[in-house]
């Protein structure tokens, strides 16, 4: 049993509680965390602090963080088979991010698609925003994971934690780091905006009508959207890469990530539909199918706030209990003096 244990994968995933959690982050990553738990040896975390790289309302931050606890459990993640924790909760993460940050050249922050993007709309950057993938190399290396499981906008940042690992082991220990691997769906690596379908769906813009699907949003809010859904103007259900039909491989594409069904099969089950107006409900119907029943649990577990404290209470402690000890064993390879 022990020797099977040790042969499983390792897995981290992260998400911020800041804003609502949308259909891309469920089918870019959180579905796909759930699907292969049983497979693995499982860390999700709640990235709080990550959060705190752009400004935040803290009542409202702290409210996002148990609902996306809760969300977390409802669409399937069990702390059985997970540790699902808050970054804040486990001191490991900060710590050990400043002995990275020693080893982690400005440059390679600097050149950070994500972080050129950010800082383009703040007024002033703060130190936090540059200093993002460093806490997310932490994150991952401290608990020696092979997998992290993301949707394809972090896997830049990912890589950058392969850089981290790299330099870090290269320096002062071969093989201390694992050195981990983006894991990227096939399908729903990257879910577009529904009202422009050239910008991801994200969490900072789901407070625009139309542009994001929120779990929690009720099912009518949801087929709103996705009746109101950017296409084209040639009424052809193909998956095609021209620009101007991004809209349309948008809506395939998240169909195709529920459903799990490759393009021939896809395109069958429109094969019959009565141009764009069908494909936007039926995908709307197929959507609603999936979230509604997450919606429910969502709200289950939001009524008992006490034992969700309970089980991230547990998440952290496991939590500590691995990335503690790793940061304690670095700190030791580095020169300081970590007391017995
Ligand atoms: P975050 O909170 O922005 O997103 C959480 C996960 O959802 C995926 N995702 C999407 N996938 C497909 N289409 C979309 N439109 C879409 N939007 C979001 C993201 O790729 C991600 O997998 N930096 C990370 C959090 C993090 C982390 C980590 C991740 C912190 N530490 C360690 C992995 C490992 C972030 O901001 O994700």
């Amino acid at each position: 049993m022990l020797i099977k244990l040790m042969n499983k994968e390792r897995v981290f995933s992260g998400i911020q509680p800041s804003g609502e959690f949308t259909l891309g982050n469920y089918l870019g990553a959180t579905r796909n965390w759930v699907r292969d738990q049983d497979k693995k040896i499982n860390y999700f975390c709640i990235v709080d602090l990550h959060s705190l790289t752009v400004p935040q309302d803290p009542e409202e931050l702290r409210h996002q963080t148990r609902s996306l606890a809760a969300m977390l459990m409802a669409c399937g993640l069990t702390p059985e088979k997970s540790t699902i924790f808050i970054q804040s909760h486990v001191k490991a993460h900060t710590e050990g991010c400043w002995l990275l940050n020693t080893i982690t050249p400005l440059g390679w922050l600097q050149r950070m698609t994500q972080f050129k993007d950010k800082a383009a709309k703040q007024e002033s950057i703060l130190t936090g925003l540059l200093d993002y993938p460093v806490l997310m190399a932490g994150d991952i290396i401290f608990y020696d994971a092979d997998e992290v499981p993301v949707g394809d906008d972090q896997k830049q940042h990912v890589e950058l934690a392969r850089d981290i690992a790299q330099a870090f082991n290269h320096r002062y220990e071969e093989e201390f780091f694992v050195v981990p691997k983006p894991v990227i769906p096939t399908a729903g690596a990257r879910v577009m905006g529904l009202d422009d379908p050239t910008r991801k769906m994200s969490k900072s813009y789901a407070h625009i009508r139309g542009h994001a699907v929120r779990i929690l949003d009720e099912d009518k809010e949801i087929m709103r959207s996705f009746k109101k859904a950017v296409t084209d103007s040639d009424n052809e259900i193909v998956f095609s890469d021209d620009p101007a039909k991004a809209g349309v491989r948008n809506l395939l594409g998240i169909y195709q990530a529920i459903t799990g069904k490759d393009n021939e099969g896809v395109l069958a089950d429109f094969a019959d539909a009565r141009g764009y107006g069908d494909l936007k409900v039926r995908v709307g119907e197929a959507v609603i199918n999936e979230v509604a029943p997450i919606r429910e649990r969502h709200k289950e577990l939001m009524n008992d706030p006490a034992e969700l404290d309970r089980l991230l209470a547990q998440g952290a402690a496991q939590a500590e209990a691995v990335s503690q000890p790793k940061v304690d064993q670095m700190k030791e390879i580095m020169g300081l003096i970590v007391p017995k």
